[in-house]
């Protein structure tokens, strides 16, 4: 039995968009030592890690290979199952493909927002990577494979804990926090070594929540031994954890040198609608001790929140411009509305209000300023 697993590289997904101030950031952003691209996707995409990984826990005889999508009419190699991973920016081109390939079976996951593409008939749904296996008749077993992408560069993703005890009302991650067990963190470790990288990126989405997150040390000295080119972690977390200076002074024992900070919007008024556990005091706080701490500050930003205007967008201008020397790089996102307008945006385009307009033109060129200092 032969897997192909299909990626559809991010160069055809971005072919439609715009080539402005944003996306000369995002070329410029993948410049900086460390922050390595692979060609064809932001990161190495775990649903393959992961599949590859439970597989291996499976008695099927089977052999893989991995096909990069980049034309709308590839021709596809020979192959028994073709695994996607579909996403409402992907969409389109997966039925295209399998339209175009009426012979063949296509086995997708994912997340779309609406229906399932049941049609074409070829295409078969997935709800998870569990059911997928099931369907062999095995138990899902959690691993993680990485030889289809060996030697690569990359920024690979551990997760220590999923979901966030905040409710920020903009934000979809579930509100258990789930602590991974010692077992499967030892697998995700592993599964890196065929990997060449820098820098690790922690994806527990408030770094800090999770007891665990004290483990972080040994895990470092762990990687260190296997690669000696490691340089550290990149951990998500809020200015609530980071005003806490004995917080930041763990995160720099435990091997973090990046630390992403949910800023969003430098108004209060916003921050409180949104539920957000921090205000513009919080914010300047975590600023201070992780720059006197020697931590790389990257500040997510997002544009298009509700109650946003001229004078909310210039304070939140102001305040990244003032502290520009400490930030390592922005992230700058679009506000996703899921439920309403919903889907998979993790592309920036204009929204066509005149405020977010000059805001999106705005902060990018300040984002690309803080890239060349
Ligand atoms: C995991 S959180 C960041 C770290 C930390 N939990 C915090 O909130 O400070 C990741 C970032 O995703 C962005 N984000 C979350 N929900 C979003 C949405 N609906 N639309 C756009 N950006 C969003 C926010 O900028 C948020 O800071
Ligand atoms: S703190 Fe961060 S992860 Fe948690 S709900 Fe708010 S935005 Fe989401």
């Amino acid at each position: 039995m032969h897997f192909v697993f299909c990626q559809v590289s991010t160069n055809l997904i971005n072919a439609e968009l715009p080539d402005d101030i944003a996306a000369e950031y995002y070329r410029k952003q993948w410049d900086k030592p460390g922050y390595y691209k692979p060609e064809h996707f932001w990161e190495v995409p775990l649903w393959i890690a992961e599949i590859c990984g439970s597989l291996k826990h499976t008695d099927l005889e089977y052999t893989t290979e991995l096909c990069i999508i980049t034309e709308h009419d590839q021709t596809l190699p020979d192959g028994d199952y073709y695994l996607f991973s579909v996403l409402d920016v992907n969409k389109a081109i997966v039925e295209g493909i399998a339209t175009a390939n009426p012979g063949k079976i296509f086995m997708c996951g994912g997340y779309v927002t609406n229906d399932l593409m049941s049609d074409p008939m070829n295409i078969f749904w997935y709800g998870s990577i569990e059911t997928f296996i099931e369907s062999f008749h095995y138990n899902y077993v959690y691993d993680l494979d990485y030889s289809l992408f060996s030697g690569m560069q990359t920024i690979p993703r551990l997760t220590m804990s999923t979901g966030c005890k905040h409710h920020c009302k903009f934000c979809t991650v579930p509100d258990e926090l789930t602590t991974l067990s010692v077992c499967d963190i030892r697998k995700q470790i592993e599964s890196f070594e065929c990997l060449n990288f820098r820098y690790i990126y922690l994806n527990d989405k408030t770094f800090g929540q999770a007891r665990n997150w004290r483990d972080l040390w040994v895990i470092r000295d762990v990687i260190k031994q296997n690669n000696p080119n490691f340089g550290g972690f990149i951990v998500q977390t809020t200015a609530a954890k980071c005003k806490n200076p004995a917080f930041v002074r763990s995160l720099v024992n435990s091997g973090v040198v990046i630390v992403e900070l949910g800023v969003e919007t430098y108004n209060d008024d916003i921050l409180r609608a949104y539920n957000k556990p921090q205000n513009t005091d919080t914010i300047a706080q975590a600023i201070y001790n992780l720059y006197n701490a020697y931590m790389a500050i990257i500040p997510n930003i997002i544009i298009g929140l509700d109650g946003e205007n001229t004078g909310t967008y210039r304070q939140t201008l102001e305040f990244l411009t003032q502290e520009r020397h400490r930030f390592y790089m922005l992230n700058i996102y679009n506000l996703a509305r899921y439920g309403e307008d919903g889907g998979d945006t993790n592309e920036l385009t204009q929204t066509g209000n005149a405020d977010d307009e000059r805001f999106y033109n705005d902060v990018f060129r300040l984002g690309l300023e803080i890239l060349r200092q």
